[in-house]
């Protein structure tokens, strides 16, 4: 097997880049039907979510709109549980439908510091997309409207996603080996 060495770590093929390919297309396809009439204010979380964004907007083939805030709550393979914004919303959001694009959602802090940033915006409706989703690890009361793939509790890289800082070249999900 191709493993792959991330700074003191090896990780392993996990998911092809056909198939995720396969799923934001689907994204896609399911929020053009069910936006139709809007005209959606796409937010990706930055960095993860770059790729993602960026093949999802290409695939949702109606007008929208698209920009990024950045935010950070990993540090390495475990989460600090600490959120905070890093670079704000320059644009009014008002009466918009928005629609967060996540990389992924593990324990739900970013989401819960999301709604936090966005709930005096007076917003049309706020959406939650993500493309990666670890049922086992989220624990928050929170709706998540879009979930490309559910994943174990494992720590991945790739496709946008990092281990402090590397990886998010890489086109395959890669999971961490855990043991040899
Ligand atoms: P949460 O706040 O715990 O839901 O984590 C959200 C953020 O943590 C994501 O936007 C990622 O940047 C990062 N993250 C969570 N799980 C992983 C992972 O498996 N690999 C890489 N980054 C992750
Ligand atoms: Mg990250």
């Amino acid at each position: 097997m191709d493993a792959l060495k991330l700074h003191d770590k090896f990780f392993i093929p996990f998911i092809k880049a056909h198939e995720i390919e396969a799923t934001v297309k689907k994204m896609a396809q399911d929020m053009v039907a069910e936006l139709q009439g809007e005209q959606p204010l796409f937010i990706g979380i930055l960095n993860g979510s770059f790729m993602f964004v960026a093949d999802f907007v290409r695939q949702y083939n109606k007008p929208c709109e698209v920009s990024f805030v950045k935010l950070a709550s990993y540090q390495g393979t475990a989460t600090t549980g600490k959120v905070k914004e890093l670079v704000g919303l320059q644009e009014n959001i008002e009466g918009k439908t928005v629609v967060i694009l996540e990389d992924i959602i593990d324990t739900g802090n970013t989401l819960e510091e999301i709604h936090q940033i966005f709930k005096d915006k007076k917003v049309k409706a706020l959406k939650i997309a993500t493309l990666f989703f670890k049922p086992d690890v989220f624990k928050k009361d929170l709706k998540i409207d879009y979930i490309g793939l559910s994943i174990p509790n494992k720590f991945i890289v790739g496709y946008g996603l990092d281990y402090d800082g590397l990886g998010r070249n890489l086109s395959d999900i890669y999971q961490l080996k855990t043991s040899n």
